[in-house]
C-alpha cells in the first residue's frame, strides 16, 4: 500500500498566519502539523509516502522531511499548483500509486485513540472497496456527513450539507483499492470547481463498495483548519503528553519501533534536538 499526505491548499481560514507559510507546517504543541497525519501512515506501516503541496511550499516540507532516509522510509514530492479538490490527489499522484492500493490523509488531521494502530495495521492489507471513517462531531456541517435513514443505513455521503441528517462526520483518512485513479478520473468538479472525495466515497457506496467504520466515544479526531481547532489540537497534545509521558504523533518513535531504524540512529535524531523535551523523550526510548 502507499500513502499520500495531502498538504497544499491556501490556508485562508488562517489567514494571517498563513499568509506566507503553509498551514500544514505550523506548530501544533511541540511538532509541525504533517508530523500528526504522517504518524497515521507510518502506524499503517506504509513506508512509500508521497507528499503533495502547493509549489511555493514543497521546498518547506523538504527541508523539514527529506528523502525519508532518516526514518527508514521514502517520501516523493509533488506539487499541486492550485486547490483543485481532495480527489486530485488521485490524478497526481497516479503513477507514484501506479498498480497498489493507497491510503490518503489530509495534512491537518490528527488521530489518536486506543486500538487505532491494530485497526489500521489491519486496513493496510485491504484488497477491494473503500474504507473510510465515521466520528461523531458537533458541527456536522463543516465536514463530509453520513446521510442515515431511520434504520441507521449510510444512504449517502454529503459534503458539507446545510441540513444534516446525522452528526457522523468522515474524518480526512481514506483507504481504496486501485479502481481510486479511474473514479478519479471519470468525475467532473463540483459547483465549488474541486474534485470532491465525497463524490469518490459516494461511487463506492452505490457499487456496494464502501466500508464505514464508526470511531468510537473517547476517541480524538481534530481537523485543524481553523484557529479555535488549531488551539484544540496543540491543547490536546500537550495534556496527553504531559499526563501519560507518551508523545502524540512521533514519527521517529513509530519509526523505531516498527524497526526502519536501529537504536543508533534513533539516538543520533535525539542528539539534534537534545535541547529539547523531545530530544529527551527520544533518548529514553
Ligand atoms: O477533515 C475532514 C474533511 O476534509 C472531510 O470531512 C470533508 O469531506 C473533506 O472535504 C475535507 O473538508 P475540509 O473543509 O476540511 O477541506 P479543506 O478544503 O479544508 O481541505 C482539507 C485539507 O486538504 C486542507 O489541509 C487543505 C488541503 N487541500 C485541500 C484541497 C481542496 C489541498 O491541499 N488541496 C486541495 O485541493
Amino acid at each position: 500500500m502507499k500513502g499520500i499526505i495531502l498538504a497544499g491548499g491556501h490556508g485562508t481560514r488562517l489567514y494571517p498566519i498563513t499568509k506566507a507559510i503553509s498551514k500544514q507546517i505550523l506548530p501544533v504543541y511541540d511538532k509541525p502539523m504533517i508530523y500528526y497525519p504522517l504518524s497515521v501512515l507510518l502506524l499503517t506501516k506504509i513506508r512509500e509516502i508521497l507528499i503533495i503541496s502547493t509549489p511555493r511550499d514543497l521546498p518547506l516540507f523538504k527541508d523539514l522531511l527529506g528523502d525519508g532516509s532518516q526514518l527508514g522510509v521514502s517520501f516523493t514530492y509533488l506539487s499541486q499548483d492550485e486547490p483543485r479538490g481532495i480527489g486530485d490527489v488521485f490524478l497526481i499522484g497516479k503513477d507514484f500509486i501506479g498498480k497498489d492500493t493507497v491510503c490518503l490523509v489530509l495534512g491537518d488531521n490528527i488521530f489518536h485513540g486506543r486500538g487505532f494502530s491494530s485497526l489500521l495495521k489491519d486496513l493496510a492489507n485491504i484488497t477491494e472497496g473503500a474504507h473510510i471513517f465515521g466520528y461523531q462531531v458537533d458541527n456536522p456541517k463543516d465536514y463530509g456527513i453520513v446521510n442515515l435513514n431511520d434504520e441507521g443505513q449510510v444512504l449517502s455521503i454529503e459534503e458539507k450539507p446545510s441540513h444534516p441528517t446525522s452528526n457522523f462526520a468522515i474524518p480526512g483518512l481514506y483507504f481504496y483499492d486501485n479502481n481510486v485513479i479511474n473514479i478519479a478520473k471519470s468525475i467532473k468538479p463540483s459547483s465549488r470547481g474541486e474534485l470532491e472525495i465525497s463524490h469518490i466515497n459516494n461511487i463506492y457506496l452505490r457499487n456496494n463498495k464502501l466500508n464505514i467504520n464508526f470511531l468510537s466515544r473517547g476517541f480524538m479526531w481534530f481537523d485543524m483548519g481553523t484557529n479555535e481547532s488549531l488551539l484544540q489540537g496543540s491543547n490536546f497534545v500537550y495534556t496527553v503528553q504531559k499526563r501519560q509521558r507518551l508523545y502524540v504523533g512521533c514519527i521517529e518513535e513509530i519509526a523505531y519501533k516498527n524497526g526502519y531504524i536501529n537504536r543508533q540512529q534513533l539516538h543520533n535524531l535525539a542528539n539534534a534536538m537534545i535541547n529539547t523535551e523531545y530530544g529527551k523523550y527520544l533518548l529514553k526510548l
